[in-house]
């Protein structure tokens, strides 16, 4: 187990919003034994209050980390929010008082894959239109429009983390995957890539889509291509609610073009479970038709939530015992290894010139030995990281508190 100068017991954890207990446990197991957990999100003020002597933060969507908070956080070293959006932080604000934000980008991948993989064998079979039937009374007993998945192809929109694991079990089934993708992917088993998305959305069986929202992908699926989609394929999202167009999708649902459509994500939803959904898709039930809605629940299972507090956790973690800001959402990212027999220095300044030459005139001045260095800057920030022996290490720490441009640094042994 890696030290950090202050004693691990010292340092003080919130983690608010009911987390998981998994992250409680990941914490206990790495040292971190002076956690507080708080079952509800807190308002600013009362997390203004809460928030001073606090080292690290641990929140998930409901919690509002604003500039007010930033402020009041006097200790405050990382955030960590155990879910996957950081929206409800100030990037900017963190960044600039030194403090790396830590999100769980993939621990509810699988979770996506499995509800894509299960929404094509169900459509293709025409089960969410024979169980409507059945709920009305109505026997239906017939294999017409009703297939295997095996061989059949299946086209991939976003070839990232979402689309390669769908691809995967897909392949398991004996599915010919294809993809597209703006950005050249490594395939994996047999998929093959596509050039074009309109060679993939005439070939494919099924099409799933698994891009990120942004100017390309917004209502990429017009009408048109919507229409040039095989006669009888499948359309699922589980994406993003503004890739698809959803009027269009319903016509072409109606019109019998699509055998069935598996929709997870919405342009516009309900702010909570007490709001009404509304969509043109919704009162496609009452032609009973071969469609699957749900709530945006794609990534949301007991087992994505256990992930979250475990990889969220070891972030915060491996910040504090090592320094490494690696899938930090709004640092520098540095990977360090670990120091074993040296004493590690951590700089967080403003990226203004002239900060670097004056921290290695400083060691060079009083003769400190540097067994290792490691810098990162983006726009606003640089993140330097010096290894140097043991024993010159805190008075190395207090001249580097002198430089000018310093937001903050910390000692690590
Ligand atoms: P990712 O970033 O790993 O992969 C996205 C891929 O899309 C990248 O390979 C990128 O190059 C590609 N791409 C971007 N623009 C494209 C375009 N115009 N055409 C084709 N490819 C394009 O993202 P990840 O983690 O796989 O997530 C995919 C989507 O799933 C995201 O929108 C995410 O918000 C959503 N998601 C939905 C969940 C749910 O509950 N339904 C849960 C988790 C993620």
């Amino acid at each position: 187990m890696a030290n950090t100068s202050l004693n691990k017991h010292k340092i003080r954890i919130l983690l608010l919003e009911g987390i998981h207990a998994t992250a409680l446990k990941t914490l206990n197991d790495a040292g971190y034994t002076n956690v507080e957990v708080v079952d509800e999100s807190l308002s600013e003020e009362q997390l203004c209050e809460r928030i001073r002597g606090v080292h690290m933060l641990g929140i998930r969507s409901r919690t509002q980390i604003r500039e007010k908070v930033v402020h009041a956080a006097d200790k405050l070293i990382a955030i960590g929010c155990f879910c996957i959006g950081t929206n409800q932080v100030d990037l900017v604000s963190t960044l600039i008082q030194g403090i790396p934000v830590f999100n769980a980008p993939f621990s509810n991948t699988r979770s996506v894959a499995e509800l894509v993989i299960a929404e094509a064998i169900l459509l293709l079979r025409g089960v969410p239109q024979k169980s409507a039937l059945m709920h009305r009374g109505v026997w239906q007993k017939s294999a017409k429009n009703a297939f295997e998945i095996r061989n059949k192809t299946l086209g991939i929109i976003g070839y990232g983390n979402i689309g390669t694991q769908v691809s995967v079990l897909a392949e398991s089934l004996g599915m010919r995957v294809h993809f597209h993708d703006v950005v050249a992917k490594l395939p994996l088993g047999n998929a093959q890539p596509v050039a074009t998305l309109e060679e993939l959305l005439t070939t494919s069986d099924v099409v799933s889509f698994h891009v990120p929202e942004n100017s390309s992908t917004r209502y990429m699926m017009t009408a048109e291509r919507i229409a040039a989609m095989k006669s009888g394929s499948i359309l699922i999202n589980a994406s993003r609610g503004t890739i698809i167009d959803l009027e269009a999708l319903t016509t072409a649902l109606d019109s019998g073009h699509l055998l069935g459509a598996a929709i997870d994500v919405f342009p516009v939803e309900p702010k909570s479970n007490d709001e009404a959904f509304i969509s043109p898709l919704r009162d496609n039930d009452n032609q009973v038709s071969n469609v699957l809605l749900t709530p945006h629940v794609g990534g949301s299972t007991m087992e994505a939530q256990e992930n979250i507090g475990v990889e969220v956790a070891n972030k915060l973690i491996t910040y504090s015992d090592n320094g490494s800001t690696i899938a930090s959402v709004n640092f520098p990212s540095v990977a360090l290894p670990t120091h074993e027999g040296s004493h590690r220095l951590l700089h967080i300044h403003h990226n203004v010139p002239g900060v670097l030459s004056e921290i290695n005139r400083i060691f060079s001045e009083q003769n400190i030995n540097i067994t290792g260095q490691y810098l990162q800057t983006n726009e606003t920030v640089g993140y330097v990281v010096v290894d140097v022996e043991e024993g010159r290490s805190a008075m190395a720490l207090q001249q580097l508190q002198q430089v000018e441009g310093t937001i903050r640094s910390r000692l690590l042994f």
